[in-house]
C-alpha cells in the first residue's frame, strides 16, 4: 500500500482469519477457490431449499447429500451434531464414542468450513469503557446497550488514533442508517462530544429518535402559544377522547362557527408540525437528521441538507467518518464506497448486517455440473428477478470476487439469508423450533403437491424420473402463522389453509387452496405426519450444515468489502476487519475498516 500509516488501532492481522495460514493473501485465495470450486460447499449455500425436500422420491437427503455421510448424520442427536460441526475437537473425534463416527470426508469438510470461517470472537482492547449515563441509554436493550458501548468507544479511539497520525480531527461522524439514533446520541454525548449527521430512511424512526432526544435532553420540542382560555372552552365542548388529537379539535371548532383568526390563536398543529430545536453549545456534540432512503454512496444530497452547507462552499472543510451499526444490505456497501466517492469522508467504520437484502451484481449462474441447474431452489420469481436485475450497487463489490475463476463469485438470497443464522448461538430448544416449522413446512408442500395446489416444474429435458437436480416445485410463502399453529402439525396445516383462503394478501391461493384442500381430514393429516415424522433428522441434520456452512458465505461477503477497499491504494492508506462485539451477544460482530490517505 506503499506509504506506511502507523496506527495504533490497526489490529495485527487485516482479517481475522485462522492461525493456520501464514499470510491474508493465503487466506483470501483458498477461501475464494472453496467457495468457488467445493461443490459440498455449493450445494449447502444455495443448492438446498427446504420446501422441496420431501418433494421427490426418495427425497433431497438420500438423492443429494453424500453416501458415506447419511448413517451419521440420521444416527447423530441434533445437538450432538451442532457440537460435532462447532465445537467438538475433529482430532480427538475417532476416541469419541458414539453408535457410528462421522466419515473422513464430513470430517474434512466441517474443517475447511471451520478454518474458511473468519474468527470471530472478541476480546475489548479497551479494558473499561465509559458506561452510558441512563438517559442516554433511554430505549436500549440489553444487546444494544452491549453494541452502543463497544461501538462507540471503538469509533472515538479510532477517530482519536486517526487524527494523531493525520494532525486533524474529524469533523462528523454520519450514521448510516440510524434507526432510533442510539450510536449517534451516545457518540453526541459525554465523554464523546462528537458531531453527528444521523441518515435515516424511515420517518417514524427518525421521529421516534427525536422523542428520546427530548427526553434525554438533547433537544427541546417547541412550546405552544396558545389562548388558553378559549382552548379550554372548546375542550368543555368536544369529547374528551378527541382531546389530544389536533386535527378532529380543528374540525369542532369550526364547527362551533370559531373564525380562523380565533382557530389559530389556539395553535392545533400537531405534535409533528413542532419544531425540536438542538441546543449548540461550544465544546458540545451535535446531532443533526437526514431523512432519505440512500441508493447509492454519492452524499452531495445529504451534504447538501446540512447547518451551513447548503451552498457547498464550506465542504472542503469537512473532515467526515462513515459510520454504522448493522447497516442492511447494500447500505453497508454505500458506507464503504462512500469514502472512495466522496472528497470529505475520510474513513469508515461498518458494522453490516441483512445480508439477505444485498442485490446481486453478477446476474444468475451458469451450468456447472455436478448440478444439471443452476440452483436447486424451486422455481421462485423473485430470486431470478433478484439477480437479473444485475445491480452494479449489488454483491460483490470488489473485482476479485466479481472475476474470481472468470465468472466472479455468487450468493443467491438463501445462502445470504443463512448466513444471518449465527447457529454457534442457537440453543437446544431454538434449534429445535427451527426444525420444527421446517419439517413441517417441507411436508405441507409435499401435501400440496399431490393434491394438485402446486405442480412440479423440470429445468431442461424432461426426465422420466423427478430427481432434486432436474426438478423442482413452485414455492407457496406463507409467511409465519399464530404461535399456537406450532404445537401440532394438524394445527399448521389447519393455521396454514385459514391463512391462505382468508388473508386478503393470499387472494391468488383462496380459490384453489379452497377447492384442493377444504375436505382434507384429520386422518390424512395424521398419515403425511407418520410417513414422514421419522425423516425429520434428515432436515435438521441439513438445516444445521447450510447455517454452518453459511458461516464461509458471511466471510466471503465481509472479506470482499475488505477486498474493494484495498484495490483502491490509491485512495486508502489502510483497512481492516475486526471484531467489536461479543458475538453471543450481538453475532453480526465484524466492523470493515477503512482510512484514506
Ligand atoms: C438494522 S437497522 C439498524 C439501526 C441502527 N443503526 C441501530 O443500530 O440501532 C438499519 C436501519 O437502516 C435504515 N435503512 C435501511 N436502508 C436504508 C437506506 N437505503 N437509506 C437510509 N436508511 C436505511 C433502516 O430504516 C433501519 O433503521
Amino acid at each position: 500500500m506503499g506509504e506506511i500509516w502507523n496506527f495504533e488501532t490497526r489490529p495485527e492481522k487485516p482479517l481475522p482469519y485462522s492461525d493456520e495460514f501464514s499470510s491474508v493473501d493465503e487466506y483470501v485465495e483458498g477461501l475464494l477457490n472453496f467457495a468457488a470450486n467445493s461443490d459440498l460447499f455449493r450445494f449447502l449455500c444455495g443448492g438446498v431449499h427446504i420446501l422441496d425436500f420431501f418433494t421427490t422420491d426418495p427425497g433431497l437427503f438420500v438423492d443429494a447429500v453424500p453416501k458415506e455421510w447419511q448413517d451419521y448424520l440420521l444416527q447423530t442427536e441434533p445437538m450432538a451434531f451442532l457440537d460435532f460441526l462447532m465445537r467438538d475437537d475433529l482430532d480427538k473425534i475417532s476416541q469419541k464414542s458414539g453408535p457410528v463416527s462421522p466419515p473422513e470426508s464430513l470430517v474434512q469438510y466441517v474443517k475447511d468450513i471451520r478454518r474458511f470461517s473468519l474468527r470471530r470472537n472478541f476480546r475489548p482492547r479497551q479494558a473499561k469503557l465509559p458506561v452510558l449515563p441512563r438517559h442516554v441509554a433511554l430505549g436500549m436493550k440489553t444487546k444494544k446497550i452491549h453494541e452502543v458501548t463497544h461501538f462507540a468507544g471503538y469509533i472515538d479511539r479510532l477517530a482519536e488514533d486517526i487524527a494523531r497520525a493525520k494532525g486533524e480531527d474529524f469533523t462528523h461522524f454520519v450514521d448510516f442508517g440510524s434507526g432510533q439514533n442510539y450510536l449517534g446520541r451516545t457518540l453526541a454525548s459525554p465523554p464523546y462530544n462528537k458531531h453527528i449527521v444521523a441518515v435515516e430512511s424511515k420517518e417514524a424512526n427518525m421521529a421516534g429518535a427525536k422523542d428520546l432526544d427530548i427526553l434525554s435532553g438533547f433537544a427541546e420540542r417547541e412550546k405552544r402559544v396558545r389562548n388558553k382560555k378559549l382552548y379550554h372552552r372548546l375542550l368543555e365542548m368536544v369529547d374528551p377522547s378527541l382531546h389530544k388529537d389536533e386535527e378532529a379539535l380543528k374540525r369542532a371548532a369550526k364547527e362551533l362557527g370559531m373564525s380562523d383568526e380565533d382557530i389559530a390563536t389556539l395553535d392545533l398543529r400537531s405534535r409533528k408540525e413542532l419544531q425540536v430545536t438542538y441546543t449548540v453549545e461550544e465544546g458540545k456534540g451535535t446531532i443533526e437528521y437526514v431523512v432519505g432512503h440512500l441508493e447509492h454512496a454519492d452524499l452531495a444530497g445529504v451534504l447538501a441538507q446540512l447547518r451551513g452547507q447548503e451552498d457547498g462552499v464550506c465542504q472542503d472543510k469537512l473532515r467526515m467518518m462513515a459510520i454504522s451499526i448493522h447497516s442492511c444490505g447494500n447500505l453497508s456497501h454505500y458506507g464503504i464506497r462512500s469514502m472512495i466517492m466522496n472528497p470529505c469522508i475520510k474513513a469508515v467504520a461498518i458494522v453490516g448486517c441483512c445480508y439477505n437484502l444485498l442485490t446481486e451484481k453478477l446476474g444468475p449462474p451458469t451450468y456447472k455440473p455436478p448440478f444439471s441447474r443452476p440452483s436447486l431452489q424451486p422455481i421462485n420469481p423473485r430470486v431470478a428477478r433478484e439477480s437479473e436485475r444485475r445491480d452494479p450497487q449489488g454483491f460483490p463489490m470488489s473485482e476479485k470476487v466479481s472475476t474470481y475463476g472468470g465468472d466472479g463469485i455468487r450468493f443467491n438470497i438463501t445462502a445470504r439469508m443463512m448466513a444471518c443464522q449465527a447457529p454457534q448461538n442457537w440453543t437446544d430448544q431454538e434449534s429445535d423450533a427451527f426444525f420444527t416449522r421446517h419439517f413441517y413446512r417441507a411436508v405441507l408442500q409435499k401435501i400440496f403437491l399431490d393434491k394438485g395446489v402446486i405442480s412440479r416444474v423440470y429445468h431442461g429435458e424432461t426426465a422420466s424420473a423427478a430427481t432434486p437436480f432436474n426438478s423442482s416445485t413452485n414455492p407457496v410463502i406463507i409467511g409465519s402463522l399464530r404461535k399456537q399453529c406450532y404445537t401440532s402439525f394438524n394445527a399448521y396445516v389447519r393455521g396454514a389453509i385459514t391463512k391462505l383462503t382468508t388473508h386478503p394478501d393470499f387472494s391468488q391461493y383462496h380459490q384453489v387452496i379452497q377447492e384442493k384442500m377444504g375436505d382434507i381430514t384429520d386422518e390424512e393429516i395424521a398419515s403425511y405426519e407418520e410417513t414422514f415424522r421419522y425423516r425429520k433428522r434428515e432436515l435438521s441434520a441439513v438445516w444445521s450444515l447450510m447455517a454452518f456452512s453459511a458461516c464461509v458465505v458471511e466471510s466471503v461477503i465481509v472479506t470482499d468489502r475488505w477486498l474493494f477497499l484495498r484495490e483502491h491504494s490509491d485512495i486508502v492508506c489502510d483497512c481492516w476487519v475486526e471484531t467489536v462485539f461479543d458475538y453471543k451477544q450481538s453475532p453480526r460482530n465484524l466492523v470493515v475498516v477503512g482510512i484514506k490517505r
